[in-house]
Formats: C-alpha cells, sequence, structure tokens
C-alpha cells in the first residue's frame, strides 16, 4: 500500500484540497484509494461522503473520531486490497503523536501558500518536522507543493526563491482557482471536472503525480501521470468513466492488477 501524508500546522493552507485532490486522481485511474481523516473538522471525510455514483469511491475513515465496540488499530485499518492510503492531518498537529505514520508514509507533502506569514510559518515547521518528528534531513520522500498561487505576485516570487533554497523539492504548484472549490463542492478532484476545467489545473499538478508516482513502488503498472490523464469528466463525460474495479472484481481481476499492479484479491 503506496502511504502519503499531508501536513503542515498551519491551517487553511489546502492540506484538504491536495488530499482530495490526490485521492480522486488514484480513484480515477482505478486504484483503491482511502483517506484517514485525522482533521477533527472532518473536510475529506465530508468530501468522500459527497462523491457522486458516476466516480469511483473513495473510502474515508474518521481517525479523529474514537471507535465504538472496537480496537483502534482495527478502526484504522482501510478495506482489504486498498492501494492508496492518504493522510490527512489537522493544523496544530502534534508531531510526537504523529511520528510513527510519518515514518512510515512513502511521500511526506507540505501545502504552503504564498504569503510572508506562510512561509515564515512553514520554515518553523520544517525545523520542527526534523527535529519533533525526528525525520531524517536527507529525507528524498518530503516535498512541498505551493498552493493558491498567482504566477505574477511579487510574493509568489519570494516563496519561489525560498522554496528552491530549501533542501526539500517543490513539486507542484496549485493555482488559485474555483475549480478547487467547485470540485472540493461536489465531492470530485480537479481531474474528474471536464476536460478544459482540468486543462487550467493540470500543468502545475502533473510535477506532483510524476513525484508521487516515482516514489511509489506498488503501482509499477499504473501509467504515468503524463500518459494518464484522458477525458475523465465526471461533469461532461459521465459515461466514459470507468468504474472502479472493486465493483466488477469478481469477474475481472485481471483488469484491476494491471491498472494497478498488484495481485491483490477483494
Ligand atoms: N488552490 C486553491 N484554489 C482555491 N481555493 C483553495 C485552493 N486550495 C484550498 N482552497 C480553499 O481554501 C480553504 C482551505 O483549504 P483546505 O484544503 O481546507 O485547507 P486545510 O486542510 O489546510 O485547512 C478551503 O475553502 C479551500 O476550498
Ligand atoms: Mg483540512
Amino acid at each position: 500500500m503506496f502511504k502519503v501524508a499531508i501536513v503542515n500546522s498551519k491551517g487553511g493552507v489546502g492540506k484538504s484540497t491536495l488530499t482530495t485532490n490526490i485521492a480522486a486522481w488514484y480513484a480515477s485511474q482505478g486504484c483503491k484509494t482511502a483517506i484517514l481523516d485525522h482533521d477533527s473538522q472532518g473536510s475529506s471525510s465530508f468530501w468522500a461522503s459527497k462523491r457522486p455514483p458516476q466516480v469511483n469511491p473513495v473510502q474515508a475513515i474518521e481517525a479523529f473520531k474514537e471507535p465504538y465496540g472496537m480496537t483502534r488499530s482495527f478502526y484504522l485499518k482501510p478495506e482489504a486490497g486498498t492501494q492508496v492510503l492518504l493522510t490527512d492531518t489537522p493544523a496544530g498537529i502534534d508531531l510526537m503523536r504523529f511520528q510513527t505514520p510519518l515514518k512510515e508514509a512513502d511521500a511526506i507533502l507540505i501545502p504552503v501558500l504564498p504569503s510572508a506569514i506562510d512561509i515564515h510559518a512553514v520554515a518553523h515547521f520544517l525545523r520542527d518536522l526534523f527535529l519533533i518528528g525526528q525525520l531524517p534531513r536527507s529525507s528524498a520522500n518530503i516535498a512541498v507543493v505551493a498552493n493558491r498561487v498567482r504566477k505574477n505576485t511579487r510574493i509568489y516570487q519570494t516563496l519561489e526563491v525560498f522554496l528552491n533554497r530549501l533542501e526539500i523539492p517543490f513539486v507542484g504548484t496549485l493555482r488559485d482557482s474555483q475549480n478547487y472549490i467547485q470540485a472540493a463542492a461536489s465531492g470530485l478532484g480537479v481531474c474528474e471536472l471536464t476536460k478544459s476545467r482540468f486543462a487550467l489545473e493540470k500543468p502545475g499538478l502533473l510535477p506532483l503525480l510524476d513525484w508521487l508516482h516515482a516514489l511509489d513502488t506498488t503501482s509499477s503498472l499504473l501509467p504515468t501521470p503524463a500518459d494518464s490523464f484522458a477525458p475523465r469528466s465526471a461533469e461532461s463525460q459521465t459515461s466514459e468513466i470507468q468504474k472502479q474495479p472493486s465493483k466488477t472484481v469478481g469477474n475481472n481481476t485481471t483488469t484491476f492488477d494491471q491498472l494497478c499492479g498488484q495481485n491483490t484479491t477483494l
């Protein structure tokens, strides 16, 4: 199972937006995808519950709740056969408590907003991530994503200079766009909007998806993001959307395995 954690101690920087858009992308590729939602605001869980029937579902586990009648570790387990697990984390994350999930993550993404306050805050957060989170500084699996970017602004250029100076990669640039807001409201990712709307977001998202793809040793048969952005619009091309193999897997395990590169029996 490929595990991705999305973290930043600041609220409102786009953790849930990034989580849901990555989840939608993997789900749209036919990968069985789940979100561990640790934020009591429940944004990712709410998003998952709103996914329309014509797109592949994403399981959401409300990790911020205490389970009844079962152990916590059982409650937090995604469904059998899950291939991608995204962990959405709360603002003010307790890095001591999250040491283990962060160490176990195959990839850690840190969304940052282009503002002086956010640039200052993320510098502190990165220091804490290494000190308190006990992640090695040389980790090749930690990257920053600039979110809500308006390219021709001075503060974006400051953020770009700051991010380029960091010893961790800067792998994506999400535009400040109504597409993210509208997709979120409908339980979709921007990759599931119309082709023309997704075309505006794709250049910023592709490097991020490519970076994840390179770290994902579990899905060697999954097409690279550049190849796989075929039209999969939930808005205009509903009939073209492939249903998630989990629904048809009884008859079609081979297709599922070919798509996701695992010998998974669901
Ligand atoms: N790229 C974006 N373009 C436009 N709005 C965005 C973008 N990213 C996030 N938002 C909006 O900003 C708000 C905070 O984002 P959210 O993902 O909930 O942050 P966090 O999970 O870090 O608290 C939400 O209303 C969301 O819709
Ligand atoms: Mg959130």
